[in-house]
């Protein structure tokens, strides 16, 4: 599915809405370049979860755990991988201990690590378009293309 921003907070409330089609234990690859919004999507993710702590950009921590607001509720591991030199050095990092389980994954630049994840990933391609705040978000969730009619 396709969906065309003109906002940041636009791609903010598309991310609010996208929260409802996500399962815990999902994995989720965010792509697209410096810019595209990537981080201002999963701010709107983690207020459409509902989850405790604000987001910010990892881009120096490779990893952020964000707890659930209420009981009951999902945990979201927000990484950026772009510092990483590749699949292995995720898993040297211990990364790979903090995908799955009850808790939903959003990697910034999970192409470059792809090999560390699982079959199953979500994608979320995100990319400039004719103005300056035009953005497209393209969502896919491969082998499960019902999942969510947003
Ligand atoms: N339609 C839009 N969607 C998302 N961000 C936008 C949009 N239009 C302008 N922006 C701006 O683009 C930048 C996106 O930054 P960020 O989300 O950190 O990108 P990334 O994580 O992909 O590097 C922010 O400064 C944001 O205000
Ligand atoms: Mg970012």
């Amino acid at each position: 599915m396709t969906q065309h921003t003109a906002s940041a907070e636009e791609t903010y409330a598309y991310g609010a809405r996208l929260a409802s089609c996500l399962r815990p234990g999902d994995v989720v690859v965010l792509t697209g370049n410096l810019g595209a919004g990537k981080t201002a999507l999963v701010r709107g993710i983690a207020s459409g979860m509902d989850v405790k702590s604000q987001v910010s950009s990892p881009t120096f921590t490779l990893l952020h755990l964000h707890q659930p607001g209420q009981a009951g509720g999902v945990a979201l591991h927000h990484f950026d991988v772009y510092r990483l030199d590749g699949p292995d050095d995720f898993i040297a990092n211990g990364l790979d201990e903090y995908l799955g389980g009850e808790s939903i994954a959003l990697i910034e630049w999970g192409d470059r690590v792809r090999q560390a994840l699982p079959d199953r990933v979500i994608e979320i391609d995100l990319r400039y378009g004719e103005g300056a705040d035009d953005r497209t978000i393209r969502v896919s969730f491969p082998g499960d293309e019902d999942r969510c009619g947003i």
